[in-house]
C-alpha cells in the first residue's frame, strides 16, 4: 500500500464522520455525530437575562467532549465548556451574573439530559472573571462536586482554568 497525507474532499466527509462515531463514539447516534462535527450539536441554547426585549446578559454552553457511560446501562456523559457569559455593564454587581449562570446551567443541564446525556464537568476559562467564578461556583456545586484550578499555556499567553466535576 503505497498511502499519503492529503487535504478530505468534501465527499470523504460523510464516510470519514461515521467511521469515527463507530469507533470512538457508538453510544452517539448518527444525526448526534453530524451536529456535533458540525458544531451544531446538541442545539445548545444561547441562553439570555432579559427584561421584555431588552438584553441583560447572554450565556452559553458547548460539548467540549462526550464520553462513552460510566457504567452499563448508564447514560454517556459530556464534558461542557462556558462559551461566554457577560451581563451589560450598567447592570454588573446586582447578582445577575450569578443568576444567569446558575440557570443557564441547569437548563443546558436539562436540555442534554432530553438528548440521553448526561453532564459529567465543566470547562471555564477565568480570564478576568476569577473572582466571579470563586463566588458562584462553590455555591454550584455546593459540596457535590470537585473544583480543580488550573494553567494552559498557548504561545505567550497562560490561561486560567476551572474544572468542575459534578
Ligand atoms: C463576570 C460578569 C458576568 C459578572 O456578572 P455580575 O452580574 O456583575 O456578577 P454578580 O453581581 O452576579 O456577582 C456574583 C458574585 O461574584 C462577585 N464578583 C463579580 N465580579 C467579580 C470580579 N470581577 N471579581 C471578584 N468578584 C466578583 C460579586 O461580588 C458577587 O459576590 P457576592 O455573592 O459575595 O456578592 C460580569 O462582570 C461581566 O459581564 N464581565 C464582562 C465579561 C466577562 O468578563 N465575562 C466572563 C468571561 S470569562
Amino acid at each position: 500500500m503505497k498511502a499519503t497525507v492529503r487535504e478530505m474532499r468534501d465527499d470523504e466527509e460523510r464516510f470519514c464522520r461515521e467511521a469515527e462515531r463507530q469507533l470512538l463514539y457508538p453510544f452517539l447516534t448518527r444525526r448526534q455525530m453530524k451536529l456535533w462535527s458540525e458544531g451544531e450539536w446538541p442545539f445548545m441554547t444561547q441562553w439570555v437575562l432579559a427584561d421584555e426585549d431588552q438584553i441583560i446578559g447572554r450565556a452559553t454552553f458547548w460539548v467540549h467532549d462526550c464520553l462513552k457511560p460510566r457504567r452499563r446501562g448508564g447514560l454517556p456523559i459530556t464534558i461542557l465548556s462556558l462559551d461566554g457569559i457577560f451581563i451589560a455593564p450598567e447592570n454588573q454587581h446586582r447578582g445577575l451574573g450569578a443568576k444567569l449562570f446558575k440557570k443557564a446551567l441547569r437548563l443546558a443541564r436539562e436540555e442534554l439530559l432530553k438528548e440521553g446525556l448526561g453532564v459529567g464537568g465543566l470547562w471555564i476559562e477565568t480570564a478576568e472573571a476569577r473572582g466571579f467564578y470563586e463566588r458562584v461556583i462553590p455555591q454550584i456545586l455546593a459540596g457535590r462536586g470537585l473544583c480543580q484550578q488550573s494553567t494552559i499555556d498557548i504561545g505567550a499567553t497562560t490561561l486560567d482554568l476551572f474544572h468542575l466535576s459534578f
